[in-house]
């Protein structure tokens, strides 16, 4: 399923339009593409206790689980103004449970003023991802 990158960019920022963000007043919009073609959105979902906050990326990803996707192709994140935001740390390893290394990663600013996002894979961003079917525990 090749990215229709320009409509995974507009839906990652409408759906950081949607963020519930009253703490930090940071919007983060996430589009996931899955692989028969269809987009699942999400977008940060903060709470007055500041721990139980959501990020846009896994709100993204438990929808499509949650719909029956299993298997995804693209992933675009919205957010920032000049200097476009990276997954966090939380977010890269749920995500390496459910997408390849090799899946395309593209970070966008909130607005569109032309420059050229940061495009990455999943695997470089998380590089030696906990694994563990590659690594189960010993056996006693
Ligand atoms: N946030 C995300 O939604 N995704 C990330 O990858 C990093 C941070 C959210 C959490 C919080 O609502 C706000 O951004 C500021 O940390």
């Amino acid at each position: 399923m090749r990215p229709d990158w320009k409509r995974l960019e507009q839906a990652a920022r409408d759906a950081a339009a949607r963020a519930h963000c009253p703490y930090s007043r940071y919007r983060v919009g996430a589009a996931l593409l899955t692989a028969d073609g269809a987009i699942v959105t999400g977008c940060n979902v903060e709470n007055a206790s500041y721990g139980a906050t959501l990020c846009a990326e896994r709100v993204a990803l438990a929808r499509a689980i949650a719909e029956g996707h299993r298997a995804f192709a693209a992933l675009v994140v919205a957010a920032g103004n000049v200097a476009p935001a990276t997954p966090c740390g939380i977010c890269r390893q749920v995500l390496a449970e459910f997408c390849p290394p090799a899946m395309p990663v593209r970070c966008v600013p909130l607005v569109d003023a032309g420059a050229p996002p940061v495009a990455i894979t999943l695997g470089a961003l998380l590089p030696h991802a906990f694994n563990l079917r590659a690594s189960p525990p010993p056996k006693d």
